[in-house]
């Protein structure tokens, strides 16, 4: 294993920047390539067919190009529709963000957990699958919001976000059947973990979980054996095409990402 081979994380934004931030903190030395298909955003608004067949592509052309150790595909929406494709298509291990409704049915008392997403997330059979599996005496209750979607990556950007907005934007997830009751919020979209003050002004009623902490750890497993250079190295962002919004230098030097290149 060549100690410069990269990680790659995969998004169709910046909300993967929220599983990146653990998986550097465990790996301060590992070189970091994050794509972000800007030029496909939003994917929370794309069909199952769309997203079948651009992820695995656009995976291929990036495994091609920067040669990843790993890849880690840091979006909920890729994930619980591509990630079978996605394995098939490439030859490497590919970890994937789905939602954490293991470890919310381990914390929820009130047993009545909501699944805060995207929308083409929310009506996913692998959410029922994983209900069935770890939450089945759980009342699952799912919001999709492409609101908040574009709130990351508005305050990612250097945009004013209030708390109002996302407020506004998450409330549905409350007002329907049963969601007075929710005391467990799982954070489905990457992007939303990197709300999570705002979230917690809007709702300081519940908790929240998201699997950034746990992919984290599969990543320093995965990874147990391999070498990696002596000291941190630049990371790069790509981007697919223009994005409505850039993420601030600033936010991006936190973890490391120097670099800018478009596939
Ligand atoms: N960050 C993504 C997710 O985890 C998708 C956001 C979007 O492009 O709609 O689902």
């Amino acid at each position: 294993m060549d100690p410069s081979a990269p990680i790659l994380f995969f998004d169709s934004g910046v909300g993967g920047l929220s599983v990146l931030a653990p998986a550097r903190a465990l790996l301060p030395n590992a070189p970091i390539v994050y794509a972000a298909d800007s030029a496909g955003f939003p994917y929370g608004k794309r069909t199952e067919a769309e997203i079948a067949s651009r992820v695995p592509a656009l995976l291929g052309r990036l495994v091609e190009r920067f040669h990843p150790r790993l890849a880690v595909i840091a979006c909920n929406t890729a994930s619980t529709i591509a990630l079978d494709h996605v394995r098939s298509a490439l030859d490497l291990p590919v970890v994937g963000t789905v939602p954490a409704i293991k470890p919310a049915a381990e914390m929820s008392r009130s047993r009545v957990i909501g699944v805060l997403g995207t929308e083409a997330t929310v009506r996913q059979p692998y959410v029922d699958d994983l209900a069935a599996r770890f939450a089945a005496d759980c009342t699952i209750v799912r919001h999709g919001s492409p609101e908040l979607v574009e709130l990351a990556e508005a305050k990612l950007a250097g945009d004013e976000i209030s708390v109002a907005e996302v407020r506004a934007a998450a409330q549905p997830l409350f007002d329907g059947p049963q969601g007075e009751r929710i005391d467990t919020v799982v954070l489905a979209c990457t992007h939303f973990p990197l709300l999570e003050d705002e979230l917690r002004s809007a709702f300081p009623q519940v908790d929240y979980v998201d699997g950034g902490a746990g992919i984290a750890r599969r990543i320093a497993y995965l990874t147990r054996e391999q070498p990696w250079p002596s000291e941190p190295t630049e990371g790069i962002l790509v981007l697919t095409g223009p994005p409505a919004h850039r993420p601030l230098d600033s936010f991006l030097a936190t973890l490391g990402i120097g670099q800018i290149l478009t596939l």
